[in-house]
């Protein structure tokens, strides 16, 4: 694993997801009520975007057939995906917006 800059605190919604691509993987960075997660930018079910998803607690909704992925775990609460999608540990290191948002890559996929 390796700490990656993704983007800025500031880059983020309140609440909400945004794609970054960090070291040929494309990650979905999310703000939710309870932190930040990180979570591979593609549903297990499908080749789509999870970032263009809805995020409600600590989950995000695939927006092309409704299933939910817990972003603490990658796995998914509801049918039809039924792979977990890989997430990956997050730090915020730096104060107020212009903090960074550091994530762990893996060296291999
Ligand atoms: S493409 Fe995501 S649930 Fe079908």
């Amino acid at each position: 694993m390796t700490a990656v800059r993704a983007c800025s605190l500031a880059d983020l919604p309140g609440v909400g997801a945004i794609r970054v691509v960090v070291d040929g993987w494309n990650v979905a960075v999310v703000s939710t009520v309870e932190g930040v997660f990180a979570i591979e930018d593609r549903c297990s079910h499908a080749d789509v975007a999870l970032s263009e998803g809805d995020v409600d607690g600590c989950t995000i909704e695939c927006w092309l057939h409704g299933s939910q992925f817990d972003l603490r775990t990658g796995e998914p609460l509801s049918l039809p995906a039924n792979k977990p999608v890989p997430v990956f540990p997050v730090a915020v290191e730096g104060e107020g917006p212009s903090a960074d948002i550091m994530i762990d890559i893996p060296e291999t996929r």
